[in-house]
């Protein structure tokens, strides 16, 4: 399996990739410190880094280069954001990431552009993020315990204008790759984290073949609507509340802080979606989950539960929640699979939501 992680300086993607590693038994490539070494080769050769081919020239760098802690400083850092942005030395740096990427038994990569460009094919693609505030405190707080006096400021400034590079430049600018679970680290703790993307990995261990996660776009907008308003009408009949929200998923949904996913299966396109509605600081309601009749038996709706739980997790809910009636037996037996439980609390405080309701849920885990 490869496992792409992706994102931003100083997000904690290093952190998770190296997590995953040891938790699965897979080998590591920091790929941020090749894109080092070429910066620190540049310098030690007095060339410049804003020219191309002083850049390529050092993409010979020996190995043991790689072993200096010299390329942690901020200091290449910069170098390395400003060698990354010449096309010859991605290219010249792009065989020896393919070749780990593809390394019998999988393997995990970190860097900006892995699940776009290196491995588009990794099975498990994360885009690891936090504010810029964020990240520079904990910069300055790693680089105050190694005894380095720097001003929170002026990492706040280094961290942007490398963000700006690496997002703006031409060649594999950083971005999130489609279907990757964002992971936004600003208010979650190292260890949730780490467990959000073992989850997101176990996901796709456990074996959903032909499946795949999207996320929400405008065009989509039409399969959220048709795939809910079938089983809303098959067995109870659209409320208000339904339809607004069917209508107007942007609005009503993304807008305010929410999320809407959705399963496609090979051959047969968008086949299930479900949302995550915000209600309140932490709170999320689990709400709009439909999958097509055409994909019963393929397991599209565990595969599509364990995605929206896992971003749920990821966007700091402390609170996930559903709401549902008795009939839909096959839908509240998955959700007790996976760590739902009835709960007497929710029904008191939201059951008044849809006529429907009379059973209510709380995520407790498994
Ligand atoms: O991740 P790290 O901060 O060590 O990376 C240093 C620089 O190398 C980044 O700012 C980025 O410009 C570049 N880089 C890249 N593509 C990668 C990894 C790093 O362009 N896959």
């Amino acid at each position: 399996m490869i496992i792409a992680v992706d994102g931003p300086t100083a997000s904690g993607k290093g952190t998770i990739a190296k997590a995953l590693a040891a938790h699965f038994g897979l080998p590591h490539l920091d790929t941020g410190l090749l894109y080092r070494a070429v910066g620190r080769q540049v310098q030690l050769a007095g060339g410049d880094p804003d020219n191309a081919q002083d850049g390529l020239a050092a993409c010979t760098f020996s190995d043991a280069l790689l072993d200096d802690e010299i390329l942690r400083s901020e200091e290449v850092g910069g170098f390395a954001s400003r060698v990354s942005v010449h096309p010859a030395v991605r290219q010249a740096l792009y065989d020896r990431q393919r070749a780990f990427a593809l390394q019998a038994g999988g393997a995990v990569l970190d860097g900006r552009d892995i699940g776009t460009v290196i491995a588009p094919e990794a099975e498990v693609k994360l885009f690891v993020t936090a504010s810029v505030a964020e990240r520079a405190r904990r910069r300055w707080l790693e680089m105050k315990g190694r005894g380095i006096a720097v001003a929170l400021a002026d990492i706040e400034r280094d961290i942007a204008a490398r963000d700006e590079r690496d997002t703006g430049r031409k060649d594999a600018p950083l971005m999130a790759a489609p279907g990757a679970l964002v992971i936004d680290t600003t208010f979650l703790g190292r260890e949730q984290a780490i467990e959000v993307a073992i989850e997101a990995v176990l996901t796709v261990q456990n074996g959903f073949p032909g499946l795949r996660i999207r996320p929400f776009e405008d065009s989509l907008a039409g399969d959220f609507h048709d795939i809910n308003a079938e089983w809303i009408e098959a067995m109870f009949r659209l409320e208000p509340t339904d339809r607004e929200v069917l209508e107007h998923p942007h609005e009503k949904i993304i807008a305010p802080g929410g999320e809407i996913l959705f399963v496609e299966a090979e051959g047969l396109g968008i086949v299930g979606t479900c949302a995550l509605q915000k209600t309140g600081p932490g709170a999320f309601e689990l709400t709009k989950m439909g999958v097509r009749e055409t994909a019963r038996g393929m397991k599209a709706g565990e595969f599509l539960l364990e995605a929206i739980i896992a971003r749920a997790k990821a966007m700091g809910a402390t609170k996930l929640y559903l709401l549902t009636n008795h009939i839909c037996a096959a839908a509240i037996h998955l959700y007790e699979k996976l760590g739902f439980a009835h709960d007497a609390g929710i029904m008191a405080e939201y059951g008044a939501r849809y006529e429907r309701c009379d059973v209510a849920m709380l995520y407790v885990g498994r």
